[in-house]
């Protein structure tokens, strides 16, 4: 396994380009299973998530390449094959649970492997379920496996739900394109990644309106058409290299960064003493004075605080001038990265969904591990600003959802690079 090699050397200057969103391309491609017609998407991310949606959806029998440098994927569900999502692909991707409301919407028929465990908490997948059965399917669960049936297809339905949620708003969202009448989704997720997908459907030929609001109503059509779309701004990444001159000094330019799409993020890196500036290009980003400011922080669903950029900005907030209480309030178990940031002389209690982070001058660099995909971007950012040398181990988290992360710090003068396993 890989690590990370990170010697901690004073402030980042330079410009970042940012990629397209990771979680908006999971839920992208499962839409190519609505339509018999290509479905072509730009700005995708070289990911190794990406390339799992890719293996799944081929293994039902869609055509998927890669065009160009990458960034183009070419889609078409032209002949679909197989209507079964396999459990040794969907336990290694939870987004693999998207091809559940595709696959019923248009084939009538799907069998999901259920996702199982996962590093940040239990996460079910009640909420799809409920989503397919209140759009009339039935379900049975035996073997690890969801059979799905619509007999006749999907029917419009009200679908309220109790919490909110990115992916079951998304699969509820396709499903509901082809289904027969009118479906109300409540209480939907508001998520930049949701606005995304329902701009794509309906360049497909959706009728969908007031996404982006905690309403969406979708008017069933009979069929949907091919489209090409461009993948929207990686929000968390995004975020994520704001964070590197806020901890490091310097100033860095993010190329393709959207305020719009940070939410209450923005508000929190104010109130540390972070300076954010929009350009023509993106946005510029530098500390306002010397140390920044402790800040409390709760993660919700947007336009609140990202949890995936929680374990960052834990990151940031161990070096800060004051306490800081971070309370997170979308997955339970979500601060691995805590222990291992204290490793580094960062001083973090947890208690419960509560982490209390006592700001110190400097961190030491250490042998660290990262734990997940957002734990391991935070221990890379602290390992920036520390004194030493820093060796994130198990970084394979880190290709899941972070292209060329060395190169794009290193071109703002970090000294990184990756270590090959032995
Ligand atoms: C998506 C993102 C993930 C992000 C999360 C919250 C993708 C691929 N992943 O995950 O990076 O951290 O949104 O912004 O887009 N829940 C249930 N039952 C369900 C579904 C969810 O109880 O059926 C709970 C979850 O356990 C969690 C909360 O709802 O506590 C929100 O989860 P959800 O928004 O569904 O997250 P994901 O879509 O899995």
């Amino acid at each position: 396994m890989d690590s990370i090699l990170v010697r901690g050397n004073g402030p980042l200057n330079g410009v970042i380009p940012i990629a397209g969103a990771k979680n908006a391309c999971l839920a992208l491609m499962p839409a190519t299973l609505l339509s018999d017609e290509p479905l072509t998407l730009t700005n995708a991310p070289r990911l190794s998530d990406i390339r799992t949606m890719t293996l799944l959806l081929q293994s039902l029998g869609a055509e998927v390449t890669g065009l160009q440098d990458g960034k183009v994927l070419a889609m078409s569900s032209h002949d679909l094959n197989n209507l079964t999502a396999d459990y040794d692909i969907v336990r290694k991707m939870r987004a693999s649970f998207l091809v559940l409301g595709p696959l019923l919407a248009r084939a009538g028929r799907a069998v999901v492997s259920l996702p199982g465990g996962c590093a940040i908490g239990a996460r079910p997948v009640d909420l799809h379920l409920k989503a397919m059965e209140a759009l009339g399917a039935d379900l049975d669960l035996r073997e690890g496996y969801v059979h799905a049936e619509a007999k006749g297809g999907l029917k419009g339905a009200v679908i309220d739900f109790p919490i909110v949620s990115v992916g079951a708003t998304e699969n509820a969202l396709m499903a509901a394109t082809l289904a027969k009448g009118t479906t109300e989704i409540r209480n939907a997720a508001r998520e930049p990644e949701i606005v995304d997908l329902a701009q794509c459907l309906r360049k497909m030929g959706a009728q969908i309106e007031g996404e982006g609001s905690p309403t969406i109503r979708i008017e069933g059509v009979d069929r949907l058409t091919g489209a090409t779309h461009p993948v929207v701004t990686d929000r968390i990444e995004l975020g994520t290299y704001m964070l590197a001159p806020a901890i490091c000094g310097g100033e860095v330019e993010l190329l393709g960064g959207r305020i719009d799409l940070l939410g209450r993020f923005c508000e929190k890196l104010d109130a540390a003493g972070v300076s954010v500036e929009e350009t023509e290009r993106g946005m510029k980003v530098k500390r306002k004075n010397g140390r920044v400011s402790a800040v409390d922080v709760v993660t919700e669903p947007f336009p609140g605080f990202p949890t995936d950029l929680q374990a960052q900005m834990m990151a940031l907030l161990a070096t800060a001038d004051g306490v800081s209480v971070l309370e997170e309030r979308i997955f339970e178990n979500r601060f691995m990265h805590a222990p291992e940031l204290n490793r580094m002389g960062a001083q973090i209690e947890v208690h419960g969904g509560h982490a209390t982070v006592t700001g110190v001058e400097k961190l030491r660099g250490a042998r660290v591990m990262a734990t997940d995909l957002r734990a391991s971007v935070s221990l890379i950012l602290a390992a920036l600003a520390a004194e030493g040398e820093t060796l994130v181990g198990r970084v394979y988290h880190l290709d899941r959802g972070y292209e060329r992360v060395e190169e794009k710090l290193s071109a703002c003068g970090a000294l990184i690079e990756r270590v090959p396993s032995p």
